[in-house]
């Protein structure tokens, strides 16, 4: 009689606990899409980072910095990774695919494509520092605009980087990877002929250029302004292409913002970028960049122990998190 009434009052828990134990599976041991499809009870993230890595790079900046961020960091080079790619081709452009490709039905409202490295030379911060442009990047500002770039400063890609019937070099050329005297293609030279590829029908602009580096942030709107099997065809291409993937890929870093309903040559002010993206407004600006906001590094390579190390092994004042 005891045992009997106790067997049915643990009915509730067991089943409970068999469902917790099913979310927490879903949750930690399998990937965003699957978590996002299967739990009826999940909704697609008002903010979502995607991150592109290699499986030598510490990507835990991102998981101490921003707990409250939806995050899905991509291993291109580790096929048993919880995110991963079909092949290690095309630099960042093959993450960014595939992700808007995988969680096309399941989009977060905002979605910010990164590196994996929190420190790099291309970061648009005084400290090359990815995590505070991060913190204060306005996603209803991203809403708005459907997309931003991370960079404000226009040292690099503006106001033109590819003029692409200009720069075009000869089909022989391209064919053949390399010009007579050695020299390698550059990706302005096969932008155009990329172009034609991916953006079948569409005027290839006169002159293209936008920050550098395929650091941005989208709108779930921008991205559904293509349907799913254009993202898939694009990745097609990139698995298929010929060039390498500094070629492919830089074609693609100068093509994001056009996808995402920007004109060819996209390079608002500086003075304008960062008030309205991050909120540091009355900055003192040139047209190209804002005082205390970046300068090019010495190198391209941070020294070790960066931002607490200088260029000369001097320390320095780095009053962030790490
Ligand atoms: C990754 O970086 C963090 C600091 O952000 C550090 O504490 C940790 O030890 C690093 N992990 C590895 C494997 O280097
Ligand atoms: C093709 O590339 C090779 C080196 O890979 C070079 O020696 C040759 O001159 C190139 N030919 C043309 C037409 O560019």
């Amino acid at each position: 009689m005891l045992a009997n009434a106790g067997a049915k009052g643990s009915a509730i828990p067991l089943a409970a606990l068999l469902i917790s134990t099913y979310l927490l599976f879903l949750r930690f041991y399998t990937n965003r899409h699957v978590w996002l499809i299967n739990n009826p009870l999940a909704t697609p993230p008002p903010v979502e980072l995607v991150v592109a890595s290699l499986k030598s790079e510490n990507t835990s900046w991102v998981h101490t910095h921003l707990p409250d961020w939806f995050r899905s960091v991509y291993v291109v080079d580790d096929p048993t990774a919880r995110h991963t790619v079909p092949r290690n081709k095309g630099r960042e452009a093959m993450v960014y695919l595939t992700h808007i490709i995988d969680a096309y039905d399941t989009l977060a409202q905002t979605t910010v494509f990164v590196h994996a490295a929190r420190f790099a030379w291309h970061n648009d911060d005084p400290d090359y520092d990815a995590l505070p442009a991060l913190r204060r990047l306005d996603p209803a500002r991203v809403r708005a605009e459907g997309y931003v770039n991370l960079r404000c400063v226009l040292l690099l890609g503006c106001p033109v980087e590819i003029r692409p019937r200009e720069d075009a070099a000869s089909a022989e050329v391209r064919a053949n990877g390399t010009h007579p005297d050695g020299r390698p293609l550059r990706a302005n030279e096969v932008y155009e002929q990329a172009f034609r590829e991916l953006m079948p029908g569409v005027e290839v602009p006169e002159r293209v250029g936008v920050s550098c580096c395929s650091q941005f942030a989208v709108s779930r709107e921008a991205v559904k302004a293509h349907p799913r099997e254009e993202y898939v065809r694009w990745r097609e291409w990139l698995l298929a292409t010929p060039l390498a993937d500094d070629l492919s890929g830089r074609v693609f870093e100068y093509m994001w913002h056009i996808i995402f309903g920007k004109d060819a040559v996209y390079c608002p002010s500086p003075a304008e970028c960062y008030c309205k993206v991050y909120g540091l407004c009355g900055l003192k600006c040139t047209g190209m960049q804002c005082e205390g906001r970046y300068d090019f590094p010495k190198y391209s390579t941070l020294p070790n122990g960066w931002p607490r190390v200088g260029w000369s092994g001097e320390a320095r004042p780095f009053s962030g998190p790490l």
